[in-house]
């Protein structure tokens, strides 16, 4: 069964932990992230870009899959499979395919209109009980096509956005999809501390989740952050990990490669990156 965000992330701002956001691609992907949950009796939280969804055969195909998977690998923790970065259209399609979480970002919109398009979006996610995530001053680098430019969100646009009836908040902090360039002047913990005291015990999301500094990652969530997530880690350490494997070339004699050894190393390398991730964030045994 899908869950809401909502809970798991009020619980962990409260224990001062952070939940996962693991971005999928895949069926590989997708069940690497849950067998791992399950094996550090973790909640997690599944992101899906549009990109990804659109790859995957559309929003009900996701559905479908994360679904029966839960069900067929017996996984029990709780799991929220929720869109990243959702248009207003697009998080209109997934609250009716099923998604169980929704972020409408509307940070490239006046805050006029940010406003007026998550008031929407949270009454329609709220009549089928989805969280939904808003997000103010957008994340820099690119995530997908979508492109932000790093801004540090203003605490009172934070206030007006989180008293829509929204469950969590993205927030921009300095942090950035991707990698962070040498010259990166780090998180922006100021801000953060403004945002939190405008907004109190909502939970905070930091988005672009890879490469920041493990004694950054753990003040951010004792300022607020429940929800960090993380893409480009995984994307680098499947590619990796698949390389390494086509280098080795263990292929069928004059039958290419089997395709599911082909993406073993891969599977396993997500895996690995996500106990990292969920050791790191504090989730572990908090299923
Ligand atoms: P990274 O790709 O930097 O890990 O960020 C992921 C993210 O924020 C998805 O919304």
């Amino acid at each position: 069964m899908l869950v809401s965000a909502k809970e798991m992330l009020n619980k962990a701002r409260e224990g001062k932990y952070a939940v996962g956001h693991f971005n999928t691609n895949n069926l590989e992907w997708t069940k690497a992230i849950l067998v791992t949950a399950q094996e550090c009796n973790s909640p997690v939280i599944i992101g899906v870009s549009e990109g990804a969804g659109k790859y995957m055969a559309g929003y009900t195909t996701v559905v479908a899959m994360v679904k029966a998977m839960i069900n067929e690998l017996n996984i029990t923790v709780p799991v929220a499979l929720h869109l990243d970065h959702g248009s207003y259209e697009g998080a209109k399609q997934v609250i009716e395919a099923g998604f169980s979480s929704v972020m409408f970002d509307g940070s490239h919109y006046g805050i006029e209109e940010n406003i007026e398009k998550t008031k929407e979006i949270v009454a329609l996610a709220n009549a089928k009980g989805l969280s939904v995530e808003a997000e103010v001053g957008s994340i820099g680098g690119e995530e997908d096509g979508v492109v932000g430019a790093g801004e540090v969100a203003d605490a009172n646009e934070c206030k007006m956005i989180s008293n829509l009836g929204v469950d969590i908040l993205a927030a921009g902090i300095g942090n950035i999809h991707g990698k962070y360039p040498e010259n990166w002047q780090g998180l922006n913990f100021e801000a953060l501390s403004a945002i939190k005291d405008a907004v109190g015990d909502m939970p905070l999301v930091l988005h672009g989740g890879t490469g920041i500094p493990e004694d950054m990652i753990k003040k951010a969530i004792s300022l607020g952050v429940a929800k960090i997530n993380v893409n480009t880690e995984c994307q680098l350490t499947f590619a990796e990990a698949t390389r390494k494997y086509i280098e080795a070339g263990k292929d069928l004699q004059g039958k290419g490669f089997d395709p599911r050894k082909l993406l073993g190393p891969g599977f396993e390398a997500i895996k690995a990156t996500v106990k990292e991730k969920m050791e790191l964030f504090g989730s572990v045994n908090k299923a």
